[in-house]
């Protein structure tokens, strides 16, 4: 029988002593605004494995064209995985433990996906997230997400975390407002986008993809956007 040991672990850093942006170092962190940030290239590392479990996950749950309350088929072709999916159809948006198509659960969230996630808060200065659901989003040349806000969560004092594989995008990251001025942010492969606290309610969207082929992905943009929806 294997006897049991005592792991030694480096101590936990103490966020609120030095500060979120130094609890990771060499952590690329841009501020978008109050609560928003970019951690640049933070889920290059594992940019596999992420591809790999949103293969597993399409074989479950495939990607699917949902319409939206105004009866409008979405560009961006979605699945989930998680405790609780987002789903859209004639009814509205909300969020929802089976996946419509099939009857059954969505695929579990990959053990991988969960602690990039909260690895990539706790940077962002969130440092309790507890994700239950993974939106998957896939960008083709052509398909642009409109500018909405995340805000069919319970919690909103927890972050979104959304993560970018792929080719490259423009986000449009705004306000609280609809008609604030939005930024345009690129975003590459690798990169993770955090948003909470005072910016957890602001307006976003993705520009048209562009034409292009990458290594990982091919000429697709992937994005995975962790939440604790319920
Ligand atoms: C989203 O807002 O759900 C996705 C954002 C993105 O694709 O970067
Ligand atoms: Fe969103």
């Amino acid at each position: 029988m294997a006897s049991r040991r005592r792991i030694a672990s480096a101590p936990a850093p103490v966020a609120h002593a030095v500060g979120p942006a130094v609890v990771e170092s060499g952590v690329d962190q841009v501020a978008l605004a109050p609560g928003a940030s970019i951690l640049r290239r933070f889920a290059a590392p594992i940019d596999t494995l992420l591809r790999e479990g949103v293969e597993a996950i399409t074989a479950l749950a495939p990607f699917r064209h949902m319409q939206t309350p105004g009866g409008f088929t979405m560009a961006v072709a979605m699945t989930n995985c998680g405790a609780l999916g987002w789903v859209t159809d004639r009814r509205g948006y909300r969020y929802a433990p089976l996946d419509p198509d099939s009857g059954l659960p969505w695929p579990a969230l990959p053990e991988a996906f969960r602690a990039l996630a909260v690895r990539a808060a706790r940077a962002a200065g969130f440092g309790d997230f507890e994700p239950d659901a993974c939106l998957v989003n896939r960008y083709v040349p052509g398909a642009r997400l409109s500018l909405h806000r995340d805000a069919d969560e319970r919690d909103f004092g927890q972050p979104i975390v959304s993560v970018s594989l792929g080719l490259p995008a423009v986000f449009l990251f705004g306000g609280a407002r609809r008609k604030d001025r939005t930024q345009r942010v690129p975003l590459a492969h690798g990169d993770v986008v955090v948003w909470g606290g005072p910016a957890r309610l602001f307006h976003h969207g993705v520009l048209a993809l562009k034409d292009g082929e990458h290594a990982l992905t091919g000429a697709q943009r992937i994005n995975l956007t962790l939440r604790k929806a319920g």
